[in-house]
């Protein structure tokens, strides 16, 4: 039987009590998915990809072939890849608490499928491309087996619906999320190592509008000396224990009893 901290009992006591929760999830809450992080030591492909030097607009100029290769590899990494009990049980919550904002800086869209619904997608997802000149999302021909495809509309370049590093995030999804950060009462930061911004300045605003924040991470954080709760630990396990000791009726998978 795991033994879990004492704090997972007040946390799971936030969790009924809280009328507004505001989620961040990062990497972590992917990994036990086989989705690579970004930041643990890399091993398998990763090791030789350096996912700063791909994923940047420099690096598409310069080798549009070689990062949308990139992104194809990805792109069936994740489709392969499943929920984990970490996304189930924060899709089951969802349905258990008043109002929950999931912001996730994760592009897999293994929150969608594991049935979240009310997602901020703050650095896009794989599964959409986008016009590199209109800026708008597009579906590719299937007839075009050009490597990137080309846009049906304007013949511009297709590139992944992802933010790449230096570019702007979009302003909807920022609102939508400093809203949530600013309103909530509970603010659950899972999986991240905290380190990118803006993402990494919503548990700080959460905290200073007076919410409690809890980290559930496998290693420490700058956020972990401000949280009010820290947990360390594996969001695959922590987060349906927490789901269950909040609402039993969520069993310890993550999936509805
Ligand atoms: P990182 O790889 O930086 O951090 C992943 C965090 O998850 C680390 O702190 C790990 O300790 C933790 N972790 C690993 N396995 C875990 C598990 N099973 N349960 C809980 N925690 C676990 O990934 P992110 O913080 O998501 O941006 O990175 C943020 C952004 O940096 C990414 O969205 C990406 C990258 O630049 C863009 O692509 C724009």
């Amino acid at each position: 039987m795991t033994e879990f901290p004492p704090a997972l009992a007040e946390v799971a006591h936030h969790l009924r009590e809280a009328q507004e929760i505001a989620v961040l999830t990062g990497a972590g809450i992917s990994a036990e998915s086989g989705v690579p992080t970004f930041r643990d030591a890399q091993t398998g492909i990763w090791a030789k990809y350096d996912p700063m030097q791909l994923a940047t607009p420099e690096a598409f100029a310069a080798d549009p072939k070689r990062v949308w290769e990139w992104y194809a590899w990805r792109r069936g990494l994740v489709a392969e890849a499943k929920p984990n009990p970490g996304h189930l049980a924060l899709a089951n919550l969802e349905g258990e608490v008043p109002a929950l904002t999931l912001i996730t800086q994760n592009v897999d869209r293994l929150h969608h499928r594991a049935g979240s619904k009310n997602v901020v997608e703050l650095h896009g997802n794989l599964e959409e491309d986008r016009c590199s000149h209109e800026n708008c999302v597009v579906r590719a021909d299937p007839s075009d087996n050009r490597t990137p495809p080309h846009c049906p509309r304007c013949e511009a370049l297709l590139r992944p619906n992802v933010v790449w590093f230096g570019e702007a995030l979009s302003p909807a999804a920022l609102e939508r999320s400093f809203n949530a950060a600013g309103n909530c009462d509970l603010f659950l930061c899972i999986g991240t190592s905290s380190l990118v911004y803006p993402a990494a300045d919503l548990p700080m605003e959460a905290l200073n509008r007076g919410a409690t924040v809890v980290e559930i991470n496998a290693d420490p954080t700058p956020l972990s000396p401000h949280a009010t709760y820290c947990l360390q630990g594996k969001a695959g396990t922590l987060l349906p224990a927490i789901s269950a000791l909040a609402f039993p009726a969520i069993t310890t998978n993550g999936s509805p009893a």
